[in-house]
């Protein structure tokens, strides 16, 4: 029997194959879960993820736009009609405007302070608020986000303050949904660089993998890196972290220890 025979997840955030979500979705898949997807809504987006979630044999595929609130409801509403109910949430998806990546921190404007902190951190709190009363107890959710929260990164900018809100609402949603009757798991992985199109849109991705090549203690290379993420968050969806919540995990072959 595989571990997530009988679950059911419901993926935020895959583009491509390349996508943090799709290795993630592979997993749970390749374990026994039955999957629906979300994409952002636009009919060439939609066309290059029903593509790529195809091998998955989805339950469904619903737009969602999460920093529109009536997307969100109908994403919900159509999760509640074709699973009933679930036991994983995914959330792996951010977003901010170009300019802010790549003009000084010092010059980041209000809008795009607002933009990126909506998409890319309130949506998860957004997100599990519409998803707790169809999600089993003992369910599961999980969001990604990267060591830009705590150290400085060349370009990370005003992303970097959105991971930050990111793993705190991860936390305060952990202790929240802890307590509750159905003691709901809340849990973040942070990554290490994985090639994929957002990655693109931060910076030279290329040499980012080469310099994690070169300091991370384990290998650390763009053919695997999206599948140690997706075997992690296997991981933390499953009964197997039964008694773990409010954790980023770090899933970057050591990285992050390294000081120089
Ligand atoms: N690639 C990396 O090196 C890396 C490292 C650490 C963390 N992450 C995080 O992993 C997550 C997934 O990113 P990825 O690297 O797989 O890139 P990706 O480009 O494949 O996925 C990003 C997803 O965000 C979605 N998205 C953007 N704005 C949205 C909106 N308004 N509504 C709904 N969806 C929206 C996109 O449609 C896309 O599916 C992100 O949170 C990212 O910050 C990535």
């Amino acid at each position: 029997m595989a571990i997530l025979d009988g679950k059911k997840a419901f993926v935020f955030g895959v583009l491509n194959d390349y996508s943090i979500g799709w290795h993630i979705a592979d997993q749970l898949h390749q374990h026994g879960c039955t999957l629906g997807f979300s994409h952002l809504p636009g009919e060439k987006i939609e066309r290059r993820v029903v593509k790529a979630v195809d091998p998955f044999h989805p339950a469904f595929l619903v737009p969602c736009d999460v920093s529109r609130d009536e997307d969100l409801r109908s994403a919900f509403a159509c999760a509640a009609e074709k699973f009933g109910s679930f036991d994983i949430l995914i959330h792996s998806l951010a977003f901010a405007p170009a300019e802010a990546l790549h003009q000084p921190f010092l010059q980041t404007s209000r809008q795009a302070w607002q933009t990126a902190l909506d998409i890319s951190a309130y949506s998860l709190v957004a997100m599990a608020r519409h998803a707790l009363p169809m999600m089993n107890p003992g369910g599961s959710i999980l969001t990604m986000t990267y060591l830009g929260s705590e150290k400085f990164i060349p370009m990370y900018n005003v992303m970097a303050v959105a991971k930050a809100a990111l793993e705190c609402s991860m936390r305060y949603l952990a202790a929240e949904l802890g307590r509750h009757e159905k003691h709901i798991r809340v849990n973040a992985i942070s990554a290490g660089a994985v090639k994929t199109m957002a990655a693109r849109g931060i910076g030279d991705i290329d040499k980012m993998m080469l310099h994690y090549g070169e300091k991370a203690p384990l290998p650390w290379n763009a053919d695997t890196a999206a599948t140690h993420v997706g075997k992690t968050a296997l991981y933390l969806c499953s009964d197997l972290a039964s008694g773990v919540t409010g954790e980023t995990i770090y899933v970057d072959g050591g990285y992050n220890i390294v000081g120089w």
